[in-house]
């Protein structure tokens, strides 16, 4: 197993699983953040919690010492996206993600602010090609197959400055033998054995267990926690299942 090494930064994560907070409502959420928060590694905040009640949400992941990992995927001219990390208004923030295709110059002044942060730096993690995008849908925008988008933007973002990748489960196995150890790799798409979610838009999935096992250092996980009767015993079930 993995033992989560601070890497570049001084990120430190008691485990390698990451709450994904998709929840529209503040109370619900905020109430969630104070009940498991502190079980998980780091909370997920994308664009929804952000925008409707990000201030508080990171005033009380700051209060209760959760990493926040910010979820807006950049992907703007460089200038933007160097003045966007600088802004970031809390230091709880301690992971962000960029679209790789923003290009290198994107990627670099993103490291740049991230690096002027200082040591307690967020970590700059990249996005590929999502992974609703077809092979046609790749095709319309003009891109090559997955297999080929995935290893040419992850070798420029890597080359240009990010710290990691977000990759699904089905990816990690060719991003260790393409880039090794270092990078810091991010799986959404993490199913339990034992869990079924309604309505569920993942397709390429990976147990907690499966996704450490081919490389993985951070599992996102939103809904078969969000949804669970018991949210805290979903969380620390899953937990269980990877010796934690
Ligand atoms: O509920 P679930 O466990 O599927 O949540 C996964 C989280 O990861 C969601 O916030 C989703 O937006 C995000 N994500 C994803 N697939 C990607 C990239 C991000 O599911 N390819």
């Amino acid at each position: 197993m993995n033992d989560h090494p601070p890497f570049r930064t001084n990120l430190r994560i008691k485990n390698p699983l990451c709450l994904s907070l998709d929840l529209p409502e503040k109370d619900n959420a905020l109430g969630l953040l104070r009940k498991i928060g502190r079980e998980a590694g780091m909370v997920k905040s994308g664009p929804v919690p952000f925008l409707s009640y990000g201030e508080e949400l990171l005033r009380e992941a700051e209060n209760l010492g959760i990493p926040i990992f910010l979820d807006l995927k950049w992907h703007d001219i460089p200038n933007t996206v160097y003045a966007t990390i600088l802004a970031l208004p809390s230091p709880a923030v301690r992971m962000v993600t960029v679209h790789a295709l923003g290009g290198p110059s994107m990627v670099k002044a993103a490291r740049q602010a991230c690096e002027k942060i200082g040591k307690e730096r967020p970590l700059l993690v990249a996005v590929t090609a999502l992974t609703h995008l077809t092979e046609e849908e790749l095709e319309a925008v003009g891109l090559p197959d997955r297999n080929q988008t995935v290893r040419r933007l992850g070798s420029m973002a890597l080359e240009s400055g990010a710290d990691g990748l977000v990759l699904s489960p089905q990816e990690l196995s060719m991003a260790r033998t393409v880039w090794g150890p270092d990078p810091f790799l991010v799986t959404p798409g993490i199913r339990p054995m034992d869990v079924h979610v309604d309505a569920d838009d993942q397709t390429h999935t990976a147990t907690p267990e499966t996704a450490l096992s081919l490389g993985s250092d951070l599992l996102v996980v939103g809904r078969p926690i969000l949804r669970a009767p018991d949210p805290l015993l979903a969380l620390r079930k899953i937990l269980g299942t990877i010796g934690r």
